[in-house]
């Protein structure tokens, strides 16, 4: 099927060469991950560095990916360990679900290789490895086995779409469908590698997002979108719907000898895996706020009124996720035993110290202390290990030092 580009074929030929010269001289060749000054090339440190680099930018995950390659050199190491170090040699990246998948991809490409003796060798074979998209998996094939592979990544789109003034919205598979397919017929068979890390280079250092410097853009003479002054009008995308807002009390539960209780959090949700102070999420509804419980639990205390003293309502569907059976619990024990704090204000959104933004809400945090007695934390500790919660009590240096917490409760410890 003949595709048509908005850009001659004169311009389309003479790409990837204007590029590649512009990459010998001014591109980025002494990133620690990268593979194109070697015969041998490593694909394991390809993938893991793709995975980092792609919600992260380049100076942000240096010192991580020092720190993953010094504990994990291989993937082998990375497949053995267990998760608790996984999650703390990311905690502060971000984006945790990356570091699940890269856990399950260490151990999904370990059972490849004995079985096959080596690393997967095709895109489809990539693109089986949790948490590896198509243009992750064009990446490792071009840069990390040095086979032909085509990327078509947010720098990547950002470049073509000013290039070739494709103005349709990015977030549209009709358009990335004509992104890819400007990708594929510019990226030469032979140096894809090259070619990938320049669009990268190029992306990340010329064509930026905000201010382009087109006069020193290898691309500038046929660049449509700078013919037209126009080049922060690309790549047009749909408005995204501002972040809600959602609150939280994040519970410091002390025992007498000064540990705190942190919960590991189920596998799906906010921060899976991963260990937190147990929260209580509040919805904000006609200006009065509500601790949440589900309908489960509710049906499971059938007919026994539980006398939680704040109000709870049954509208479900916004905070169910996060919701957890552990806080559940903890949130009918405190009720039970009259140790919850303080009823929620009607300002909790403007009163919390703590804000924190996530990729889909952001999260105003309230700490509530509370200290229990030997007897308390026994029956807390016992409650929650009855219904297969894994939980542990640590002082704050020690969780700090030892769990690898999200960023969102190092700024409740402090
Ligand atoms: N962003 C994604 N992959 C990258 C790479 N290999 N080098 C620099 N920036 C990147
Ligand atoms: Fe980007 Fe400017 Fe180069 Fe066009 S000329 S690709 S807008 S840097």
């Amino acid at each position: 099927m003949p595709t048509h580009f908005s850009q001659p074929d004169s311009s389309l030929n003479t790409f990837a060469p204007r590029l590649l010269t512009w990459f010998e001289t001014n591109g980025r060749h002494d990133l620690p991950w990268q593979q194109h000054q070697t015969d041998t090339p490593n694909p394991y440190i390809v993938w893991l560095s793709e995975v980092m680099l792609q919600q992260t930018q380049v100076t942000t995950v240096l010192p991580y990916f020092a720190r993953f390659m010094k504990s994990f050199p291989t993937v082998q190491d990375l497949a053995a360990a267990d998760w608790d170090t996984v999650a703390e040699h990311w905690a502060g990246l971000g984006y945790y679900a990356r570091a699940r998948n890269l856990h399950k991809g260490a151990k999904q490409l370990v059972d490849i290789i004995n079985e096959t003796g080596e690393f997967p060798q095709t895109l489809a074979g990539w693109e089986a490895i949790s948490g590896v998209g198509p243009s992750t998996a064009g990446a490792i094939m071009a840069m990390g086995l040095h086979r032909y592979g085509v990327i078509c990544d947010g720098n990547v789109k950002r470049v073509l779409t000013r290039w070739a003034a494709i103005d349709g919205d990015i977030t549209k598979s009709a358009t990335t469908k004509e992104l890819w397919a400007l990708a594929e017929r510019l990226t030469p068979r032979e140096s894809s590698g090259l070619f990938a890390q320049a669009m990268m280079d190029m992306g990340a250092t010329l064509c930026t997002r905000s201010k382009p410097a087109c006069l020193l853009c290898p691309l500038q003479d046929d660049c449509l979108a700078h013919a037209q002054g126009r080049e922060t009008d690309y790549p047009v995308k749909a408005k995204k719907q501002p972040k809600p807002s959602k609150f939280s009390n994040a519970l410091l539960i002390h025992s007498i000898e000064g540990d705190i209780l942190w919960l590991q959090r189920p596998d799906n949700g906010i921060w899976g895996g991963l260990w937190s102070l147990p929260l209580q999420f509040v919805e904000k509804i006609n200006g009065n706020a509500s601790v949440k419980t589900t309908g489960k639990k509710q049906a499971a205390n059938n007919g026994k009124q539980s006398n939680v003293p704040i109000d709870v309502r049954s509208n479900e569907k916004v905070y169910e996720a996060e919701f957890t059976t552990a806080e559940q619990i903890i949130n009918e024990w405190l009720a039970k035993n009259n140790l919850v704090t303080e009823t929620v204000s009607n300002s909790l959104l403007t009163d919390a110290p703590i804000k924190h933004s996530l990729t889909h809400f952001h999260w105003y945090l309230q700490p509530h202390s509370l200290t229990l007695d030997a007897k308390q934390t026994a029956e807390i500790s016992k409650a929650l290990q009855a219904a297969d919660i894994n939980i542990i009590w640590l002082n704050a240096d020690e969780a700090q030092a030892t769990l690898g917490l999200p960023r969102a409760m190092i700024k409740v410890l402090e």
